[in-house]
């Protein structure tokens, strides 16, 4: 068999354009335009890479877009202000502060400080609480981004098993919630599971989100099975620099029914979610 690949970069490409037409008919409409603030502090660069990338296409559906830079040294209050300051203000309706934040900031205090209503990341604990509880509620980025092409890709996913690889607060938990929401049969997978190999070969739908590059290989995938590979890697192979998934994607794609690709497959969508969640969020704000 041979993989379908799904094409993350157009799927993303049409969201925003989606997401453009409504911010269009919103300022035509009832003269409201959608606010993304970003806050980054100090100058890790992949983090200034990703703030870039979100600043751009902020712009480029039409909404406005405050970037807030701080030095690495910016101390806990004054971060706590100006995300209130934030949270105060009508002309932002989503508020991002780009993690990993230094090691003496508490990512948790300043993640819970953000007005849950303007939190478009999902990493406030009440919307963690309202997503495993299957309420109405700001959905992570990432995961939301694999939900959607699972769902084009599939119709209903409902009876599936799903395998998550992947623990972390921000893709694989939420991810598993999404998917539990979705009615598949769900397992969470880690570097502790035994024979992680046969867990992975009992999935329908597989998520590798481990941040280990090429860790998931053919022989862990059931034929005809949907891959998302959440990881990007940067590698060095053969002396030159490459970005991988935690998918080994030529081995996979021989025995999967569908994979993304890396790059251009679940990181094009992580963007595209997170202007749909501000536009989410502007709307709900405005009734
Ligand atoms: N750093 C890596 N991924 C993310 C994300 O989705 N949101 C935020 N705020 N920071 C990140």
């Amino acid at each position: 068999m041979v993989a379908k690949v799904i094409d993350g970069k157009a799927f993303a490409a049409d969201v925003r354009a989606r997401v453009a037409a409504h911010v269009a008919r919103l300022k035509e409409e009832k003269g409201i335009v959608p606010g993304l603030a970003v806050v980054l502090v100090g100058e890790d660069p992949a983090s200034q890479v990703y703030v870039r990338n979100k600043h751009a296409s902020t712009i480029e559906v039409g909404m406005a877009s405050f970037e807030h830079r701080l030095p690495a040294g910016t101390g806990e209050a004054e971060l706590l202000a100006l995300i209130d300051r934030l949270n105060g203000d009508p002309a932002v309706h989503g508020i991002l502060v780009q993690l990993p934040l230094p090691g003496h900031l508490n990512s948790e205090l300043v993640i819970n400080r953000i007005d849950p209503a303007k939190d478009v990341d999902g990493f406030h604990i009440s919307n963690v609480g309202l997503l495993g509880t299957g309420q109405k509620s700001m959905v992570p980025c990432t995961p939301l981004g694999c939900l959607m092409m699972l769902r084009d890709h599939h119709g209903t996913l409902a009876g599936l098993n799903a395998v998550v690889v992947g623990r972390s607060n921000i893709v694989g938990k939420p991810m598993a919630q999404l998917l539990l929401g979705d009615s598949c049969t769900v397992t969470i997978a880690h570097s502790r599971t035994k024979d992680l190999a046969a867990v992975c070969r009992g999935a329908d739908i597989l998520v590798a989100a481990v941040g280990r590059p090429e860790m998931i290989t053919g022989e862990m995938v059931k034929p005809g099975a949907t891959v998302i590979d959440v990881g990007i890697n940067r590698i060095e192979r053969d002396g030159k620099a490459k970005l991988v998934g935690d998918v080994h994607y030529e081995s996979a794609a021989a025995v999967a029914g569908a994979i993304t690709p890396v790059p251009g497959g679940v990181g094009p969508m992580t963007i595209a979610c997170l202007l749909a969640n501000t536009l989410t969020a502007c709307c709900r704000a405005n009734g």
